[in-house]
């Protein structure tokens, strides 16, 4: 894996993505998102990988947007392109992976930058953070999603006065909006998605991976969320991972997950 805008990191199960454009804060341009797919796409597929962190190099930006320069001249058909060819490429493809993604937000997480926290399946952020849609401000509407997720994370309203104000809020201000679980210093932002990601990984990453997927069936029109939740239930009583956990419990043992 030859990288150029990002670094990949995989410690004991645990890999680190960082976004790692820091002169243009993080932008994330069209190789970036290539970059991005392909080392999401590679931990997925990778089985010693059981979570993946996801943040931004430098202590300014986690990213601020998509980056404006690539779309200025676009128009109308590359617009909807740009953002069909997001989605699918990287922001649903997060969202959707059976391995869990954390970001961890060091800084400006702005349009694509907060599209893009939030497509992976839970955010912290360190206390210098700064989030918001301003694409409104730009003539454009949020293109990865954002329009979907916020209000699936702050309500209809919040997200309303978010996007259409084109503010930004503070990490202590998203904390009270559900946007991110934790808040904390920037020394110990990486330290808290470790110690969450270690949780994370004492559990069963095949019983993870259907919850995943049963939540995210909650938010598709097309699909009842229930009768995923009842398919991957009983999915799950087939795995090695059912047996492990439960034999473990009846011995009154810890289970060591495959
Ligand atoms: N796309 C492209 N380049 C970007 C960018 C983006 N979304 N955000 C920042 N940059 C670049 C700047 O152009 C600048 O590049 P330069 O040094 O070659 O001129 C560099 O990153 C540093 O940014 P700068 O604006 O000088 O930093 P700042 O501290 O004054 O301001 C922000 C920080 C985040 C407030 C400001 O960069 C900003 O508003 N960025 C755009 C945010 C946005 O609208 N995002 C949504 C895009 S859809």
């Amino acid at each position: 894996m030859n990288f150029e805008n990002i670094l990949v990191e995989n410690n004991n199960g645990i890999a680190t993505i960082t976004i790692n454009r820091p002169k243009k804060l993080n932008a994330l341009n069209k190789q970036t998102i290539e970059e991005l797919h392909e080392a999401f796409e590679n931990l997925e597929n990778d089985t010693t990988t059981r979570v993946i962190v996801l943040t931004g190099s430098g202590e300014k930006a986690f990213v601020a947007g998509a980056d404006i320069s690539e779309f200025a001249h676009f128009s109308t058909s590359e617009g909807e392109e740009l953002a069909r060819n997001g989605q699918a490429l990287l922001f649903d493809f997060i969202e959707n992976l059976t391995t869990p993604a954390i970001a961890a937000i060091n800084g400006f997480a702005l349009g694509g930058g907060l599209e893009l926290a939030m497509a992976c399946h839970f955010r912290i952020a360190s206390e210098n953070a700064k989030m918001g849609l301003p694409e409104v401000s730009l003539g454009v509407i949020p293109g990865y999603g954002g329009t979907q997720r916020l209000p699936q994370l702050v309500g209809k309203g919040k997200a309303m006065e978010l996007i259409m104000t084109a503010s930004m809020i503070d990490a202590n201000e998203a904390k009270e909006y559900g946007l991110v679980n934790y808040v904390t210093t920037l020394e110990e932002l990486l330290p808290l998605a470790y110690k969450l990601a270690q949780k994370t990984l004492k559990n069963s990453s095949v019983a993870i991976g259907a919850a995943i997927k049963a939540v995210n069936d909650n938010f598709k029109n097309d699909v009842n969320g229930f009768e995923t939740e009842i398919i991957q239930f009983g999915k799950c009583f087939g795995t090695e991972d059912f047996k492990e956990g439960t034999t473990a419990f009846l011995e009154k043992r810890k289970p060591n997950f495959s």
